[in-house]
């Protein structure tokens, strides 16, 4: 289309940051979160997650059930474009708001996840790390019963709202029977400051941006944008309708993800 070409145009011959967010992953079966045809629930925030054992033990039964949901999932074009452009030279990296892994598992290096990852667990008193996997096969086995029901709303999270959550026994820290958290950024909790700085250092390393899938209603999207912005970097936006700094990039192109990254992984490294 002419607005790929234009973005081919303006991103020949630079090395670019990439910014990702939930719509990368819609075409592996993901819901994202702003979109059409996301589902209309609320995030536990943190705050309820710490303050009340019921709502731990409900997140828990979501997480578990959305966790097997991400671990069937497989990176598909875009993940794998993205990939590639990094093999080639032309992207410097991936920031990405999603806590699915998918750019991870499709190759990517480096990948600055913004919101955590669902592949990790951490202890909220002795800080001791788990590997998603052993820990989902102790839940399994603390909780034979359980199975994702059929006709269930996924959050983009992974997370499930489950009819109930009586019986479930919540996996506590093997080392010191503490508190588990998977990861991820909660609703109403900040990106860790060494985080976010290592995002800027991505963007401030590069000559442009590249937005894919994000409405860019989060601030932290919005605030990289600004730093591109600041440092006179063009920035391309790859999303499906609006997002909060269309009126600031060089080129919107109002497209899918996974064919226009793409059509970039085919055009750009040539252009070098
Ligand atoms: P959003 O759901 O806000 O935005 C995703 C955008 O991608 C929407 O504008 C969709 O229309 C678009 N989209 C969906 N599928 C697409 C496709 N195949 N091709 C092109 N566009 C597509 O998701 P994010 O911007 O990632 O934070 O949301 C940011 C953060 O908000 C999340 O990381 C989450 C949430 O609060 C935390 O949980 C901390
Ligand atoms: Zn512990």
């Amino acid at each position: 289309s002419a607005s790929v070409d234009r973005a081919v145009e303006v991103l020949a011959g630079r090395r670019v940051a990439v910014l990702t967010g939930a719509g990368v992953s819609t075409d592996s079966g993901i819901p994202d979160y702003r979109g059409k045809g996301a589902p209309t629930r609320t995030p536990m925030t943190a705050q309820q997650f710490l303050s009340n054992a019921d709502a731990r033990r409900r997140y828990w039964v979501g997480s578990h059930l959305g966790w097997k949901v991400f671990a069937a999932a497989e990176p598909n074009d875009g993940h794998r474009a993205l990939a590639a452009l990094e093999t080639a030279g032309v992207a410097n990296g991936v920031i990405t708001q999603n806590v699915d892994g998918l750019h991870v598992r499709a190759g990517s290096g480096r990948v600055v996840e913004l919101h955590g990852t669902m592949r990790r667990v951490g202890c909220l008193q002795c800080g001791q790390v788990f590997d998603r996997r052993d820990l989902a096969e102790r839940v399994e086995a603390d909780n034979p019963w359980i199975s994702l029901p059929e006709n269930v709303e996924l959050g983009p999270d992974g997370d499930v709202t489950p009819a109930s959550a009586d019986g479930f026994v919540v996996p506590v820290c093997s080392v010191c029977g503490g508190t588990l958290k998977p990861d991820v950024v909660f609703f109403g909790e900040y990106i860790p400051v060494e985080k976010f700085r290592e995002a800027e250092q991505l963007v401030h390393a590069s000559d442009a941006l590249v937005v894919a899938g994000s409405s860019l209603v989060v601030n932290s999207g919005i605030r990289l944008v600004e730093r591109a912005r600041r440092k006179r970097l063009p920035v391309v936006i790859v999303n499906r309708g609006a997002t909060r700094a269309d009126q600031r990039a060089a080129v919107k192109i109002d497209g899918g993800t996974s064919d226009v990254l793409k059509a970039f992984a085919e055009r750009l490294p040539g252009l070098l």
